[in-house]
């Protein structure tokens, strides 16, 4: 909490001018819809980026928004857009699995240093910055060997996966368990990650340093109606959802058993509002995750279920990814303390999004577009066992 700063509810005043870079997004744009509902005024500053937006500016942003079309690696282009603006979500970014490592760091980190640079050099009142982190700076989380210590894994090798034995082991083969990973912990293992993780060092350090109230939200993997079908990085709901519409059956990795953390997308919003609005959260890293773990398997199940296909079953050949993450789930109790707890199941996000995709008229096109870039991408190796 900041020493000598009044607390204050933004939404209790009158309306702000709130700024949103990567607005034209999944997140963005329906935080910007909470937003205007809310009063205030919202800008966006988006590129319109490739593949995210195939086909332009999006029809569901709302006409309300004042749009900026732009750059956020442009310094002159993003200190335009930051002018008048009272709070700043930095949602803009450079997501993908490409090793093209320089983009993440120039798209999320460089532009997150021009944000402060910006409101240092002209002394924009800003009253608040919030940033989008991301659970996969976590890496591979918190484990507990058989012993009751702490670990920190980092990477299964790659032999113990050709084996097909899927969980981390001791050095002695015994299967450590993972547990939920709270925001202390930080072990980026790519370029996207290492990229988010200077995000929150710059939100909390150069915020301190400049009395800037910042904050930097680690999203788990969000869930809901406007996910780009485009994005290689929209992952498995995606393409079990386009499997299942097209009947047929998705393939799962390793043994299915690996646990994720989905959030739906409004109770996401519902953490962006609050954390603007209170001062408890300034300088702090939350946790924005669903509170439950789903294994890839069950999430399958649930996906099969909104398609009413639960008579097709996943292949699941041992096939694998070499550097995924086994278990990615984030532990909530810091934002839960702030009053915060997740409202939505992942089957009501699937229902959003498969509802979103049945409204689609371009479905086949998507599928296409789906299996050329995995093929492409050509990074999914066997089990030798
Ligand atoms: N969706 C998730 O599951 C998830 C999980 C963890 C973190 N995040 C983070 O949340 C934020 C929003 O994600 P999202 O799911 O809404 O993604 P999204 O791809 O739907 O939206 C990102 C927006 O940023 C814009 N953009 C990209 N590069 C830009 C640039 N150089 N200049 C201006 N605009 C640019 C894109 O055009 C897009 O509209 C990102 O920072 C992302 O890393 C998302």
């Amino acid at each position: 909490m900041t020493i000598g700063r009044m607390p204050r509810r933004w939404s209790e005043q009158m309306a702000s001018t709130i700024l949103i870079t990567g607005g034209a997004g999944f997140i963005g744009s329906h935080t910007a819809d909470r937003l205007l509902a809310l009063g205030h005024h919202v800008r966006v500053l988006d590129n319109l980026q490739k593949p995210v937006h195939m086909k332009g500016k999006p029809a569901y942003l709302s006409p309300e928004i004042e749009f900026i079309e732009g750059d956020v690696r442009d310094k002159a282009t993003l200190a335009g857009a930051m002018r008048g603006a009272d709070v700043i979500y930095h949602l803009a970014a450079y997501q993908d699995y490409l090793p093209d490592f320089s983009t993440f760091f120039h798209t999320n980190a460089v532009s997150t240093a021009l944000i402060y640079e910006i409101i240092v050099e002209e002394k924009l009142p800003v009253r608040k910055v919030i940033v989008a982190s991301s659970q996969f700076v976590q890496g591979e989380g918190l484990y507990r060997n058989a012993g009751g210590m702490l670990v920190t894994p980092v990477m299964r090798p790659l032999e113990q996966l050709e084996r097909g034995e899927w969980e981390f082991q001791d050095a002695d083969g015994t299967a450590l368990q993972w547990l939920p990973t709270p925001e202390t912990h930080a072990n980026p293992a790519n370029a996207y990650a290492m990229s988010k993780h200077s995000q929150e060092i710059q939100a909390l350090r150069f915020g301190r340093r400049y009395d800037i109230p910042s904050v930097a939200l680690r999203y788990s993997i969000v869930q809901g109606a406007r996910q780009s079908f485009y994005n290689t990085y929209s992952g498995a709901c995606r393409i079990f959802s386009l499997h299942y519409f097209f009947d047929r059956a998705p393939t799962i990795y390793e043994d299915g058993g690996q646990r994720r953390d989905f959030v739906n997308i409004h109770d996401v919003v519902d953490a962006n509002v609050l954390v603007m609005d209170d001062p408890r959260a300034d300088y702090e890293i939350f946790c924005v995750g669903g509170g439950r773990a789903y294994t890839v398997a069950e999430f399958d199940r649930i996906v099969a279920r909104a398609f009413d296909r639960e008579g097709i079953e996943p292949n699941i050949p041992g096939a694998f990814r070499f550097g995924d993450t086994r278990h990615a789930v984030s532990d909530i109790t810091r934002l839960r303390s702030l009053g915060w707890a997740p409202q939505r199941a992942a089957a009501d996000s699937v229902r959003e999004y498969v509802e979103y995709l049945r409204a689609q008229t371009d479905i086949e096109d998507i599928l296409e577009y789906a299996e050329a870039t995995m093929k492409q991408q050509n990074v999914v190796r066997q089990a030798l066992a």
